[in-house]
């Protein structure tokens, strides 16, 4: 949990976005909810996010192939979140925004509850190190954000070709136990969504990689 004073200067530090692009989301002076009919055109109703988004490949292709769902791509690396928006501009997708927020930071505070079909988060750094555990995103607080943000039935996916993330994965989100309970607490194959150059590369090293799939109940 952030102190007034330590979000009040993250704030001002994210909020300062050095591009005009309007395929970015500005937030305003302070953290509150951006709600998304500010950014998606109104026959837009499926919205997904995805956190930590690389080079944006998996949501670039996805908004291609859905032009009627919203997508946002979370980045704090300015120069792959700026190849994405670029490659968007270019392609002219209008169902596709960026944002440099650290999605640690704020991300319960920025988007209202209940916003999104979908919540992907690909490949988190594992940090391997026991003394690193602690900068994991994965934790209690970060699982409470993702569900609030989630709308009913709404669907949490995780993947990591790390076997000890994917196992403290799987431990915190059974000590979360809000999501639905589910027969299969990971697999290794998920045909549904493309394949990002970080995934691929990990395959052709011989990786397995776990894929996990949490829903939000419906009411
Ligand atoms: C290993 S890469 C995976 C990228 C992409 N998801 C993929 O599958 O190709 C992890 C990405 O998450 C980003 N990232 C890590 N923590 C983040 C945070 N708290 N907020 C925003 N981006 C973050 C990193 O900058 C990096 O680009």
């Amino acid at each position: 949990m952030l102190n007034a004073e330590l979000r009040q200067k993250l704030w001002s530090l994210v909020s300062k976005t050095h591009s005009n692009s309007s395929l970015i989301i500005r937030p305003d002076n302070k953290p509150s909810p951006i709600p998304l009919h500010n950014y998606f055109a109104g026959n837009i109703e499926q919205h997904f996010l995805e956190l930590g988004s690389g080079w944006s490949e998996v949501v670039l292709k996805l908004a291609e192939e859905n032009v009627n769902m919203g997508f946002i791509a979370m980045e704090r690396k300015w120069n792959r979140l700026r190849r994405g928006f670029e490659l968007a501009e270019q392609k002219n997708l209008q169902n596709i925004f960026f944002s440099a927020i650290n999605f640690q930071w704020f991300l319960s505070d920025i988007f209202p509850e209940n916003s999104f079909d979908t919540v992907l988060l690909n490949f988190p750094d594992p940090w391997p190190k026991k003394k690193h555990h602690k900068n994991r995103s994965i934790d209690q607080n970060f699982l409470k954000s993702v569900y609030n943000i989630l709308k009913p039935g709404g669907k949490f996916l995780f993947a990591t070709d790390h076997f000890g993330y994917a196992r403290w994965t799987i431990r915190h989100l059974r000590k979360f136990n809000q999501f639905e309970s589910t027969s299969q607490e990971y697999c290794f194959e998920r045909p549904a969504l493309p394949i990002s150059s970080f995934e691929q590369e990990k395959m052709d090293e011989g990786k397995r990689i776990f894929y996990l799939e949490r829903s939000k109940p419906w009411l």
